[in-house]
Parts: C-alpha cells; sequence; structure tokens
C-alpha cells in the first residue's frame, strides 16, 4: 500500500494534459463485447478501474492487448458469466449486463455492493432490462438475465427518486443496440461519457438517435461490427486541476479539453470571481485575491456533477466566506467532511448540505482517502495546508486520476508517494 506525503503551501503554475475520461472508458470498454471483431479504444487512462474493466473482458474470453493508453479487444468467444472476484472490485462492472444480454441472450453478473458515497442500488438497469423483454432474477449475489428468444425494443422510462442514471442508460442502450425494433429510452442521462458511447456504438454500426439529451432512440441491429475510437476528455480530471488552479495557482491551464463539457463548473468558478479563458482545446484559469462564496447543488448533466462536489467543499474552505453545498445525487457523499475537519476545516454538515465557513487557517494532519473524489479533494486541502499531510488509502485516487502526483508536481506541487 502507498500513501501521499503533501507539503502545503506550494503555487501552481504552468500546464497540464488531461487524460481520457475514465466514465467513458469503463462502458466503451465493456461495449467491445457486442461485436466479435476487433475494436480499438485509444486515450483509455491507466488507471485501476480501467484494469478491473479490462481484466473482466479477459475473463469472459475477450483477446486483449493494452498499451499505452491504447486497447485492442476482439471478443470472439465469449461467456455470459462475469465472476464476482473481479466485478466485486469495481461498481462499474456491472455494464458489463447490456452487452453480455444483447449479444448472448443471458447474462449472470455478480451484484455489486453498497460503497462509501451510498446504496448505489441497480434497480433501474433491471427495470430496463426487464422492459425489453429479458427475465431478471436475482439468485446468490448474482443478477441473471435471459432472454432466450432475444430482447425486443420498447419504451423505456429510466428515471429514478435520485433523477436518471448514467450507467443504467448506459446498459438498457447497449442492450437494445441488438435488440428487436425501436428502443426509446425516456429519462435518459444526458451525460457527456453516455453521448461518448453512443458515438462507439454508432461507429459499431449501431442506430441511435437523441444521446446526449433525456431521450433516446434505438433501432436495433443484427450485428455490429468492429471500430476505431478515441474516448473523450476526463472533465472530472479538468475540474479537479482548475479546482487546484483556483485555490493555488498563479495561472494554470489544462490542455486537450472540451469547455463545453465543463459549462456548469466554468459557470461557478467564474461566480467566484476567477478569471477564465477558454480556445478550442484548453481552459486557463487566472488566481483571484477577493473570491467570493458560493451555494452549489449538484444535479445531473448539465447541472453541476456531483463528481465534483468534494472538490468544491475543499475549494470553499479556502474562499473567506460561508459557501454551502447541497449534494442531491449521493446524498451521503461526504466522507471528506470529516477528514476536511481535522485538517481546522470550518464545516457544518446538515443532511445533505454542507456549510462550510472558509478561510480558517487549514494545517496537514494524517488523513484517510474514502472515495475517489473525497480523495482528490483531501489532496487539494493538503496543497493548501500548512506543513505535512499524510493521505492514506491513496489507491481510491489511482482508481479514477491517471499520474495525479506527477501532473500536479509538473505544476509545482510538492508531494511524494511512499510505501506506507
Ligand atoms: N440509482 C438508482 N437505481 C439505479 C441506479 C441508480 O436509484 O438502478 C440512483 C443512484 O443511487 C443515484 C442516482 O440514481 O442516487 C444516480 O446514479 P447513477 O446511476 O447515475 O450513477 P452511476 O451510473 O452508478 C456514474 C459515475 C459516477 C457518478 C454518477 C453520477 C461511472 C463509472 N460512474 O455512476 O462516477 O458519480 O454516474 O453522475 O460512470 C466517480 O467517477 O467518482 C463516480 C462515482
Amino acid at each position: 500500500m502507498e500513501k501521499l506525503i503533501v507539503h502545503g503551501g506550494a503555487t501552481l503554475k504552468g500546464r497540464v494534459n488531461i487524460s481520457g475520461s475514465k466514465n467513458s472508458s469503463l462502458p466503451i470498454l465493456a461495449a467491445t463485447l457486442l461485436t466479435k471483431d476487433e475494436c480499438t479504444i485509444r486515450r483509455v487512462p491507466d488507471l485501476s478501474d480501467t484494469n478491473y474493466m479490462t481484466q473482466i473482458l479477459a475473463e469472459v474470453g475477450a483477446d486483449v492487448e493494452r498499451a499505452s493508453g491504447v486497447v485492442v479487444v476482439k471478443a470472439e468467444n465469449i461467456k455470459s458469466e462475469a465472476p464476482y472476484d473481479l466485478v466485486r472490485k469495481m461498481r462499474a462492472s456491472i455494464c458489463v449486463l447490456g452487452p453480455l444480454t444483447g449479444r448472448l441472450r443471458h447474462a449472470v453478473v455478480s451484484l455489486p455492493g453498497g460503497c462509501v458515497i451510498g446504496d448505489r442500488p441497480v434497480d433501474l438497469h433491471l427495470r430496463g432490462m426487464e422492459a425489453l423483454g429479458a427475465e431478471v432474477k436475482v439468485d446468490a449475489g448474482n443478477v441473471i438475465v435471459s432472454a432466450p428468444k432475444g430482447l425486443k425494443g420498447a419504451t423505456i422510462n429510466m428515471l429514478g427518486k435520485q433523477g436518471s442514471t448514467v450507467l443504467g442508460t448506459d446498459n438498457v442502450m447497449m442492450a437494445a443496440v441488438l435488440a428487436k425494433g425501436t428502443t426509446i429510452i425516456e429519462g435518459a442521462a444526458a451525460e457527456p461519457e453516455v453521448e461518448d458511447l453512443a458515438n462507439f456504438l454508432k461507429k459499431m454500426g449501431a442506430k441511435i438517435e437523441g444521446a446526449g439529451t433525456n431521450r433516446i432512440v434505438i433501432e436495433g441491429v443484427k450485428e455490429l461490427n468492429g471500430c476505431d475510437h478515441t474516448v473523450i476528455a476526463d472533465r472530472i480530471e479538468a475540474g479537479t486541476f482548475l479546482v487546484a488552479g483556483a485555490m493555488l495557482g498563479d495561472g494554470v491551464t489544462i490542455k486537450r479539453v472540451n469547455a463545453d463539457h465543463l459549462r456548469a463548473v466554468l459557470d461557478a468558478l467564474r461566480k467566484c470571481g476567477f478569471a477564465i479563458e477558454t480556445t478550442k482545446d484548453s481552459i486557463t484559469i487566472h488566481p483571484n485575491g477577493t473570491a467570493k462564496g458560493f451555494d452549489l447543488t449538484t444535479l445531473p448533466y448539465p447541472g453541476f456533477p456531483t463528481d465534483m462536489q468534494a472538490q468544491f467543499c475543499a475549494l470553499a474552505c479556502a474562499i473567506p466566506d460561508v459557501s454551502t453545498i447541497t449534494e442531491t445525487i449521493f446524498p451521503q457523499r461526504f466522507m471528506h467532511v470529516a477528514e476536511m475537519k481535522r485538517m481546522g476545516a470550518n464545516i457544518d454538515l446538515q443532511g445533505a448540505t454542507a456549510r462550510i465557513r472558509g478561510g480558517a487557517k487549514l494545517s496537514g494532519a494524517p488523513v484517510m482517502a474514502s472515495d475517489l473524489r473525497a480523495s482528490a479533494a483531501l489532496v487539494l486541502a493538503a496543497m493548501k495546508a500548512e506543513g505535512r499531510t499524510e493521505i492514506n488509502r491513496l489507491y481510491h485516487i489511482d482508481r479514477g486520476y491517471e499520474h495525479l502526483d506527477d501532473k500536479l508536481s509538473s505544476l509545482g506541487a510538492q508531494l511524494e508517494r511512499v510505501k506506507a
């Protein structure tokens, strides 16, 4: 196990390249199971989550080759069972359910458990499979989906209590591309990662319209072919570096990004008073000595992303004003708060709303990484704090940030990865 030692107080300046999106890569890798042909996926970030996904693909029988961001998959002969040992390591493994059911008419996938950000049910995924005519059973911790005569297109509403579901929409879309007839997904998630998956599926020969909106129409086809695809930039990694630039920067530029995918985050930063310039593929953020507090609520895309909530908590700690952040997607996603308080942050958590009185001096302390984004927020707070912070359980960060420590070091941060 490794830990990160962060020496606070450094100023960040310079340029950094953003990696390919984790949350695009995972369903796109799963979608390679829909064809016997070879698929080439480029700009896949080197993360433990993408490694788990390639291991699952190999375990169900696909040939997988991976070298410097390029993954080549040929899933000629595959079986319908995804093993518990791998699936339990990553919730996103559930997105092999749609492709396996679509292609093999049968899938057995272990049910992912809850995680520190909340209960994380998969009822909407299962409702979608049933609506496409599959029989769904849960037995011995596995979900078993069968459609011996093949799936049939249907109109499906994917909205749940907390709004749309990203991986649920992905799963239904991946199953429906090989179903007979037309599928209409109402209440679909409109996240850029869903649109990226749809673009990949269209290159494979799928007929999909409306991805990136709340209504997706899919005309089933008989089979799909291989293709070559480059995943979009990781908007959450990009947002995290922008917050680092806001908190500690003297001009930080992130490159290879799509500013359109970051509108809500850029609006929030501009409202605080930060000056931001965008070009076709870069964003620069400039410091502001008189930043203002903010009130934010997380919402499905194009609203403010839950995956940036923890990082904005860290930002709020650095702004000498009162800010509030309300989490509506995962109301329990506040594991970072207790750790930040240990560093001296003044945060009052009431239900799913954090009220942050910023400007208190943060001091380095040993802290515990919990989930991915909470861990990133601790790194941000630690860079702002006086003295030395030790962040344990670094593997949470390695799930979703490609070379975070190297990239931050290249901007001037002082951090080192050591054996725990
Ligand atoms: N939900 C249900 N039933 C379901 C599925 C979801 O009630 O069957 C609820 C969830 O409990 C939550 C809401 O719907 O309250 C939205 O969850 P969603 O299904 O959209 O989450 P997800 O698809 O499992 C993806 C990202 C998460 C990101 C969320 C929300 C991937 C691999 N994961 O998860 O990313 O927070 O969408 O945008 O794409 C992260 O990268 O750190 C991360 C957690």
